[in-house]
């Protein structure tokens, strides 16, 4: 703490920014699938909050909603920034949920449940632990969401660069080529039926990005250049490096965000279930 300021890394403020970048996709996911007022819920791996101060809105001041994260950084930014009344936040680790039995009455998660190495930062090399964790502490009945950043098309104009780039392990990370298929985020519905869950479903929501795109949105656009292809280099062609380079150069005539008519867009899929 500085002059009264709390001090922030600079992961925090590249994660600020992707977080304002979504909230329009969230918010039209929470006018969809209607929280109920008064239930008690859990942000499984809140981040920095903003997302969990949406779910407490949305329960209503008789809600209830747990931000449990194992970041203590993020969790200090959501205290800080994302707090309301009906609200906490919890430091704890997905894997070994800190509560009793069937206390909730829904599960939001976000982006969190990667199985994958542990030097990538994912919680589990495989995500049955984390969903019987979520099993145990729902309450008969409630409902689990699960939710992952799945597609995008951010470069207008230059298709066949855009798929090349898909097929490097940086945009398909951190799952890996030869990787077991039930441990891919699209197969969250088999892991929830094989925890016993009922009723599954997905179902994909869709974000467009236009112009004029603010600063904050081009700032966002750049950092996730970065990291579905920032590393792609060694997987492609020198041309299609370079080429790739001229497009996110900011000094460049042929920089993508420039594009007056820029049309981009990305999506998000949920996966849903019911605990028996
Ligand atoms: C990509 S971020 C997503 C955060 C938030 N859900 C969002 O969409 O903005 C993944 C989050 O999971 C948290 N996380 C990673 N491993 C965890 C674990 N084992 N237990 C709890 N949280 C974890 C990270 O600290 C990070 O906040």
């Amino acid at each position: 703490m500085e002059n009264g300021q709390l001090e922030f890394s600079e992961d925090l403020a590249v994660y600020k920014m992707l977080t304002e970048f979504r909230v329009p996709l969230f918010e039209t996911v929470l006018s969809q699938i209607r929280i109920p007022k008064n239930s008690h819920g859990l942000d499984a791996g809140s981040g920095i909050g903003t997302f969990t101060r949406m779910l407490a809105e949305e329960t209503g001041e008789g809600g209830h909603v747990t931000g449990l994260d194992i970041s203590k950084e993020f969790l200090e930014y959501a205290e800080h920034n994302n707090n309301s009344e009906n609200l906490e936040y919890i430091h704890g680790d997905i894997n070994e949920l800190p509560f009793e039995d069937q206390v909730f009455d829904w599960i939001w998660s976000v982006d969190t449940i990667w199985p994958g190495p542990k030097e990538l930062g994912c919680p589990s090399e495989e995500p049955m632990g984390i969903m019987n964790e979520f099993y145990r502490v729902l309450k008969p009945g409630g409902k689990m969401y699960i939710l992952y950043w799945t597609s995008q098309k951010l470069l207008p104009g230059y298709p066949i660069l855009e798929a090349r780039l898909n097929t490097t392990s940086s945009a398909t990370a951190p799952f890996a080529e030869g990787g077991d298929p039930l441990n891919h985020i699209m197969n969250v519905r088999n892991w929830l039926k094989f925890s016993g869950f009922r009723d599954t479903i997905s179902r994909t929501f869709l974000c467009d990005i236009n112009t004029p795109l603010s600063d904050n949105d081009k700032k966002s656009l750049s950092i996730l250049f970065d990291m579905l292809w920032g590393s792609a280099e060694k997987e492609l062609e020198v041309m299609d490096v370079q080429k790739f380079k001229h497009l996110c150069d900011p000094s460049s005539p042929e920089n993508v965000l420039n594009n007056e008519g820029y049309s981009g867009f990305y999506t998000y899929t949920m996966f849903c279930g019911i605990k028996k």
